[in-house]
């Protein structure tokens, strides 16, 4: 049997799955690696770790295919980041990450350049803190020795795929996140390059999912056990090979995952756009198709933080206390914008609250507060979706969130859909293993290969008993954001008097 490998170079780690052309994973493997934060708000990573996680990762698959062909591998990964690489395909600076959020000036800076409407029209999003432009424009800012040794910026999986076959090439669902791409044509813009003054030739050609971008090196032959000419696919940026994964290839079906990160993510025939530019379009890794998402940036990342702060043995234990309390924590509301929040806000200054604290209130209220607050911030993507008039017929709950049966019935209870379950749940290096199943002709098309492999397995019905008391705290959710929203940046200023 030949195999296939999805690859995730993630936030916290790279993961790698072997898929056999039945669809099922043989083997998957992960390596974990640091990231740094040099100042308040600022992420990095050293693109080193990534290469080798990859090769620890490569070299466990591989000897778990025990001889038999890898017919392609695909790649996926932390979508946004910048990695600046000399004409020696040096490695300049660390890379700075989708979660930095030192951008601020440098996204005035580009709308400014290029106008708001312009950048809307040709890269359907607004710039924003987290993506890959602003950060080229900061290199040139603050560190310009550095700036005048870039020759080539790759996005993170790019910089893997470059370390494997000695290639350039990015894809059109990660290009899509980097404010220098045109949406709706799927292509570099030449117009928003010459207005912000970045040169074309730094940037790799961008093509669909399953394309072919390269083969397998010799010498990564000799590290990783992947034979010489095994073709490397495209693939996509992890939300849009996470869906590929979640079988979101048609109108209508729509995911909703709960990781570090929380994302609502839909498929779409056109390039819809937001006109106040609150959830993001970009290109889809389903050749030809595109996708609207909104993006919260902590949710499960809010339940970490918590369960780290507040003395919990694992999240065992947050379920049971969180499961004690009554719907709506009495009283108690979390706004989860613990480092910011894109979706709807695109507040890089917004920071999370605990609103409505009495002496009656204890841990386990705090704990369901939590989860509440990450579903408000999911239900307002589907706000966002319903006034766009997004097709919404069915929701797939994926990740650590669809795990914690609490967790769920709440999710499905504050947004008043059902929230079904589906048997594979691996993430964004399923999906990058079916576009290259499709890149090697395995399998026809992404739609074939997930009608096949994925289906639902079981579903949490929203309580309509809930419903009242829920909406009474999503207008109070919602409100308090507005109330507070002048408030936030005061925060900043506090944390520099107690430095001083
Ligand atoms: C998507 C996004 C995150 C990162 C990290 O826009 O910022 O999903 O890709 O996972």
């Amino acid at each position: 049997m030949a195999y296939l490998i999805g690859l995730d170079i993630g936030t916290s780690g790279v993961k790698g799955v072997l898929l056999g052309e039945d669809g099922t994973v043989s083997a998957s493997s992960v390596r974990e690696y640091p990231l740094a934060t040099p100042q308040p708000g600022w992420a990095e990573q050293n693109p080193e770790d990534w290469w080798r996680g990859t090769v620890e990762v490569l070299r466990e698959l591989t000897a778990a295919a025990k001889g038999e062909t890898v017919a392609g591998l695909g790649l996926t990964g932390q979508m946004h980041g910048a990695t600046f690489l000399d004409e020696r395909g040096e490695v300049i600076r660390p890379a700075i990450l989708w979660c930095d959020q030192r951008t601020e000036a440098e996204c005035a800076e580009i709308t400014s350049a290029v106008g708001s409407d312009n950048l809307q029209r040709i890269t359907a999003n607004p710039a924003l803190t987290g993506f890959q432009a602003p950060k080229i424009v900061w290199l040139r800012n603050h560190e310009p020795g550095n700036y005048d040794r870039v020759a080539h910026v790759l996005l993170p999986k790019d910089y893997v795929r470059y370390r494997l076959t000695g290639a350039m090439y990015s894809d059109v669902s990660d290009a899509s996140g980097t404010t220098l791409f045109d949406v709706p044509n799927r292509k570099w813009s030449s117009e928003v390059l010459s207005a912000l003054k970045i040169p074309a030739g730094w940037l790799p050609p961008a093509e669909e999912g399953t394309a072919r971008t390269g083969t397998v090196s010799p010498e990564c032959e000799e590290l990783t056990g992947l034979k010489t000419g095994t073709p490397v696919a495209a693939g996509g940026g992890d939300q849009a090979a996470g869906a590929v994964g979640a079988g979101i290839v048609r109108e209508g079906v729509v995911s909703s995952t709960v990781g570090t990160s929380g994302v609502v993510f839909a498929y779409a025939n056109e390039p819809w756009v937001d006109p106040e530019g609150r959830i993001h379009t970009f290109c889809h890794a389903v050749p030809g198709a595109w996708h609207v998402m909104g993006v919260m940036l902590s949710a499960g990342g809010s339940l970490r933080w918590f369960r780290d702060t507040f003395g919990y043995q694992g999240y065992d234990e947050i379920n049971r206390e969180a499961a004690s309390v009554p719907a709506g924590s009495d009283g108690l509301v979390f706004l989860p914008y613990l480092s910011g929040e894109r979706t709807p806000h695109k507040d890089p200054n917004a920071r999370g609250v605990f609103f409505g604290l009495s002496l009656s209130h204890t841990r386990a209220h705090m704990a369901r507060a939590v989860m509440e607050g990450v579903a408000y911030s999911l239900n307002d993507a589907f706000r966002i979706f319903r006034e766009l008039n997004v097709p919404l017929q069915e929701v797939r709950a994926l990740g650590g969130g669809a795990r914690s049966p609490v967790w769920l019935q709440i999710q499905a209870d504050v947004t008043g859909l059902p929230h079904h379950r589906l048997n594979v749940d691996e993430g964004p290096a399923y999906g990058a293993a079916i576009l290259a199943g499709v890149m090697a002709g395995t399998f026809q098309s992404v739609p074939e290969a997930t009608d096949r492999f994925i289906r639902r397995t079981d579903s949490v019905e929203p309580n309509p008993a809930r419903a009242d008391r829920y909406a009474e705290a999503v207008s109070l959710y919602r409100s308090l954001y507005r109330s507070l929203a002048r408030e936030f940046p005061k925060t900043h200023r506090l944390i520099d008097t107690n430095k001083g």
